[in-house]
């Protein structure tokens, strides 16, 4: 089902109540008081700060300002009767510098926030990170710096110590793939650094990080929760001349550059052959792949849109005048020359296809690959340009985004996927990185210049199926 061939008659299939129906933010993206209480700067506020980052040059200075109204956001998520939050904890809010040091008043914040979750008998889900390091770190080279793996170590010990078994779930990394090849390959987000050897070396780091994490969240808090990272998968479509490769390539490097060492041990030797003109992975340490896989009770799933990739002509690299490949940033280290043909329609407002079947698909595969690990889908949502009237944010396009991708999911269960939740993102309309506030993802709508909350009609659909356990009509 599409926008396009709306269907809004209740579907009758069902979830059984232990399956977490919820929903997700991040850190940076809603929580503003950037400078107070002792927060440190992290690479999200210099990359927003620095002119031509972000479309209008927005920040999280202020954004939905959740710092200051997290009870009434407490309140709003038990009114919508959420079964789990997912949020992430801001490491400079935790260690300003990135190291040593422990802010007390970090610490605080996440303890009532979680507090807050346990006393409406909401299921709190905590990302370690999703995408703000301290500034400090990066200084020293962030991720392309061995030793930011053993801070976050570090920095996962003093929360495991700090939360322990009152978190549900711990997710150590939100989409290591975009901080490594966005952040360091493309520069489309922070810290806006566009180098091969640096894109490839932050994705090693980032699975060392996340096994490292792994250990002390383990020590820390024991059996009691439960242990995962959220990885970001698109569903991959063949679109022409080479399409067979394309695909693969653009499989090793988004998807089995981290599924294969955190879940395999091992990184997929056609990476390593992919990518052989960038670097020869010597930064791949004795011992550190054995450190790397570490048992996680469940996958955290963040799924969009599909890729549809072809094989663009050899000639069409950039070469220099003794033959050899231009080095230019990019996502893809050592596969520029995958194309990446224009999806057909419906859009969200970001621009991404929507296409619920890639949902459906993306679960299928990852249970045939690992059969033994239970999924969750971690984001999942759409961007729509929503207005208030008279107190209403009629969004039925969302309505029917959701109700088509639950659907997906649902499907995909009956087919065998032991999949454990859905948290749609987002929980409120927020700061989306390079689009600034200009996409609104939320299932509450957030007024900028008041900081209002509406909830949309998609958050009123999300509570009946809540309520309910199955999946409902759409658009009232
Ligand atoms: C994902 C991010 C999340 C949000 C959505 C739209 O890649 O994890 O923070 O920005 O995209």
């Amino acid at each position: 089902m599409t926008i396009q061939d709306p269907d809004f008659r209740e579907s009758g299939l069902e979830f059984g109540p232990d399956f977490l129906i919820g929903s997700a933010t991040a850190a940076y993206q809603v929580e503003g008081a950037a400078h107070e209480d002792g927060r440190g700067v992290s690479i999200w506020d210099t990359f927003s700060h620095t002119p031509g980052r972000t479309i209008n040059g927005d920040t999280g200075e202020i954004a939905d300002d959740h710092y200051h109204r997290l009870e009434a956001d407490l309140d709003l998520m038990a009114s919508m009767e959420l079964q789990a939050y997912r949020f992430s904890i801001s490491w400079p809010r935790i260690q300003p510098n990135g190291s040593g040091k422990v802010n007390a008043a970090g610490i605080d914040f996440y303890s009532r926030l979680v507090d807050g979750l346990l006393a409406r008998g909401i299921a709190p889900i905590a990302t370690l990170y999703h995408w703000d390091l301290p500034q400090a770190l990066q200084d020293k080279g962030g991720w392309t710096n061995r030793d930011t793996a053993y801070r976050f170590a570090e920095y996962a010990s003093i929360m495991g110590d700090a939360l322990g078994d009152r978190v549900h779930t711990w997710t150590t990394l939100n989409e290591p793939w975009c901080t490594a090849f966005l952040g360091y390959g493309s520069g489309e987000h922070a810290p806006g650094v566009t180098n091969p050897l640096a894109a490839l070396t932050s994705v090693h780091h980032l699975n060392l990080a996340h096994g490292l994490a792994i250990t002390e969240l383990r020590r820390a808090v024991g059996p009691k929760a439960k242990f995962s990272v959220t990885l970001n998968f698109s569903a991959l479509r063949g679109g022409g001349h080479g399409e067979e490769e394309a695909m693969r390539r653009i499989d090793a490097l988004s998807h089995r550059a981290f599924t294969g060492p955190m879940l395999l041990g091992a990184y997929p030797q056609d990476l390593l052959e992919d990518t052989a003109s960038v670097t020869d992975w010597a930064f791949v340490q004795p011992g550190d792949l054995d450190q790397i896989k570490q048992p996680i009770d469940v996958l955290g799933v963040n799924y969009y849109t599909t890729s549809t990739v072809r094989m663009g002509a050899a000639s069409a690299a950039k070469r220099n005048e003794d033959g050899t490949e231009v080095v230019i940033g990019s996502r893809y280290p050592g596969s520029t020359r995958v194309e990446f043909v224009t999806e057909s329609g419906p859009f969200t407002d970001m621009g991404w296809n929507i296409s619920p079947d890639g949902l459906e698909e993306v679960l299928v595969s990852l249970h045939q690959q690992f059969p033994d690990i239970p999924l969750m889908i971690t984001e999942n949502g759409a961007a729509f340009a929503d207005v208030v009237v008279d107190g209403r944010v009629r969004d039925g396009k969302r309505v029917d985004y959701l109700h088509s991708h639950f659907v997906a999911a649902h499907r995909a269960m009956q087919r065998g996927v032991d999949l454990r939740g859905y948290l749609v993102w987002s929980l409120m309309d927020n700061f989306e990185g390079a689009f600034g506030y200009s996409k609104r993802c939320g299932i509450v709508h957030v007024d900028y210049l008041s900081l209002e909350r509406t909830i949309k009609d998609s958050g009123h659909w999300l509570t009946e199926l809540i309520r309910t356990r199955r999946i409902p009509g759409g658009v009232r």
